[in-house]
């Protein structure tokens, strides 16, 4: 995680790279630090906290924020405690070389005995710091420049990076390099400025053109010259792809919302739409995705789909699973991508491998990929960050188009994530048979009611909001849900936990009597899915169960219901629909529910502690 951003070029650099971390913070917030230079010395500024903490100091004096170019960084600790010292940017020995970060150094303790031994002294405990002072004793033992340099110092790392490295001695130049963390480059008109950072945000109100390195790749960026690209195994030039973005200044601000969170949820039946949009034509029953479409033989010859995936991604994997199987009759597995990649899995050249991350930078999920691919896997890729990682290292795949997701705890990107899966469940079901035509186009037709019922349903946020009023300071809650909603139950609860730190599980309603029902008393609040389609008769006595121990009952039921308002302490009814759209509806209850609570907690909603929304550590 971490985020970086820089600047060289011929205007004032502290905005661009002030502002740019503070679009990045998404990625980790516990220290933030910045250099300008300001043609003669380098300002360094950097302390724990975030970026807000990071301009009280840069405030205090007007030279820390001088010069035409400068680097910064917001970090997501990794290798030493969040405190100053550890904060990036990191300095060499000599002063002259500053680096910001965003990775893993593994073998940095080799590294960092050899150098001392040379006589190299640390400040910090971070891997950043080694890895700098390795690319100044290459530096200084080849007598060769600052870009040869890091490509010599970068063959013998092992570990993932994204740094941006700057030299006082040769102040025209910054350069940049990636294996397994992102970095884009802005490039300005005329090559006369040139932008870094670990995604587009921070550049974007000043250039659509961008360049993303790919893993082992250098680039030497050069004021008023241009960039070079190259390799670093082999030190080979290569082509720089220049890219136009599609993404706009407004997508990424909050737009009158409090927290982006809330905008996120908000904006669920436009990412809806955005993501079935030309994907399907409902009336005349038709589906369309180029990537299944292409690959359709190895979805229809498969023996199974594996679903791999992380956090909130997962959960949609597990709604996938219930798609799958119930329309195409595929059978599906779904993995953690943390466990599949080190449990040395069977996977045959028969095995669908669908991949969904909303960053597409999860780093357990696209090492879980490689391993796939290594063993003959078709790989497809569900992402929302076009150009990402895992988009580019998939087979094939499907954007959702949820826009930029900037809150740390996902929700629009769940319920386009089940979106896409949904589709390409109808697809596969239509071209084998499972489901007849008159089905696929109800559920199609039906499909496309879904974002005019999230809209209404979002009208509901006054009473969720009395609900939440009421059990705020739960120690513990437990959510229920079975079928297609048993996922959307663990989804419930994660969102709670993630934001208002209040200890919550998911459970499957009919698991409860094997272990959560002891829990159950008069301060236990029981969050219960029991919509009308699934299973409904059996949740409605697991809900009684609960009664009984005088636990509190908030469910979420089907329009119109009855029987579960005569028991519940408090109904919040949805849209009726097919059972496998459920989830789409279902959970938005459960975040507008975890943003109220964690709101009224006084919790930093978009930023939660401890937490990071594209984890590239494994
Ligand atoms: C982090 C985020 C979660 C996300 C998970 C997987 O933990 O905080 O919101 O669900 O990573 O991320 P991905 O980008 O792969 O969906």
């Amino acid at each position: 995680m971490c985020g970086i951003t820089g600047y060289i070029g011929h205007r004032d650099a502290y905005p661009i790279v002030i502002n740019g971390l503070k679009r990045l913070e998404y990625r980790g917030y516990d220290s933030a630090g910045i250099m300008m230079y300001d043609g003669e010395t380098m300002h360094l500024s950097k302390t724990k906290g975030k970026v807000s903490d990071l301009e009280i100091i840069t405030n205090r004096e007007e030279e820390r924020k001088k010069g035409k170019i400068g680097i910064g960084h917001t970090r997501w600790a990794t290798h030493g405690v969040p405190n100053d010292v550890n904060s990036h940017p990191h300095f060499s020995q000599s002063g002259d070389l500053v680096i910001v970060h965003n990775g893993i150094i593994e073998n940095y303790d080799t590294i960092k005995k050899e150098l001392i031994s040379r006589g190299y002294e640390f400040k910090s405990d971070t891997d950043t710091e080694v890895l700098v002072n390795l690319i100044e004793e290459v530096k200084k033992s080849e007598g060769c420049k600052l870009g040869k340099a890091v490509q010599l110092a970068l063959t013998n790392v092992i570990g993932a990076y994204a740094i941006a490295v700057f030299d006082k001695t040769k102040p025209n130049e910054i350069v940049v390099a990636r294996l397994g963390s992102p970095i884009a480059i802005g490039v300005g008109k005329n090559n006369e400025e040139f932008f870094v950072a670990s995604d587009a945000s921070p550049f974007i109100e000043y250039t659509k053109d961008a360049i993303y390195l790919e893993d082992g790749e250098l680039a030497i960026i050069k004021k008023d010259k241009g960039i070079k690209v190259r390799k670093i195994e082999n030190d080979k030039e290569i082509d720089a792809n220049i890219q136009k973005l599609q993404l706009s200044l407004e997508q990424i601000e909050k737009g009158g919302y409090d927290h982006f969170m809330l905008k996120e949820i908000y904006e669920q039946p436009k990412a809806i739409i955005d993501t079935y949009r030309g994907r399907m034509l409902a009336n005349e029953g038709v589906i369309r995705m180029a990537g299944v479409d292409d690959n359709m033989s190895k979805f229809l010859n498969a023996d199974r789909i594996i679903v791999i995936a992380c956090g909130t991604s997962w959960h949609a994997g597990l709604v996938g699973e219930y798609l799958f199987e119930d329309m195409a009759r595929i059978p599906v597995e779904v993995e953690y991508a943390s466990e599949f990649r080190y449990r040395n899995p069977i996977i045959t050249p028969k095995d669908v491998v669908i991949a969904i991350s909303q960053s597409g930078e999860t780093a357990d999920t696209l090492a879980a990929i490689k391993l796939a691919k290594s063993k003959g896997a078709f790989v497809f890729g569900i992402c929302n960050v076009v150009g990402s990682s895992i988009a580019r290292e998939t087979h094939a795949g499907a954007y959702t188009h949820a826009g930029p997701e900037i809150g740390v705890a996902s929700t629009k990107a769940f319920t386009t994530q089940i979106t896409v899966l949904s589709l390409i469940a109808l697809k596969l079901a239509q071209a084998k048979g499972t489901l007849s035509t008159s089905a696929v186009n109800k559920y199609l037709q039906t499909m496309q009611q879904i974002p005019a019922q999230v809209d209404k349903l979002l009208q509901i946020d006054a009473q969720v909001k009395e609900i939440a009023a009421v059990y705020k300071d739960a120690k513990n809650c437990l959510y229920l849900g079975r079928g297609f909603n048993f996922p959307v139950a663990l989804e419930g609860a994660l969102k709670l936990k993630e934001i208002s730190y209040i200890h919550a599980e998911g459970y499957p309603a009919a698991e409860m009597k094997h272990g959560p029902i002891a829990l159950i008393d008069e301060n236990m609040p029981v969050f219960v899915i029991a919509t009308s389609k699934g299973h409904y008769e059996k949740v409605v006595s697991n809900i009684q169960e609960i009664k009984s121990r005088s636990g509190k009952i908030i469910a979420i039921v089907t329009e119109g219901d009855e029987t579960v308002k005569e028991i519940a302490d408090h109904v919040i009814e949805i849209p009726d629909t097919e059972e496998a759209f459920t989830p789409l509806l279902t959970t938005i209850p459960f975040q507008l529910l975890s943003y109220h609570i964690a709101v009224m907690l006084g919790k930093n909603v978009d930023q939660p502690r401890n937490l990071a929304k594209s984890v590239t550590v494994e």
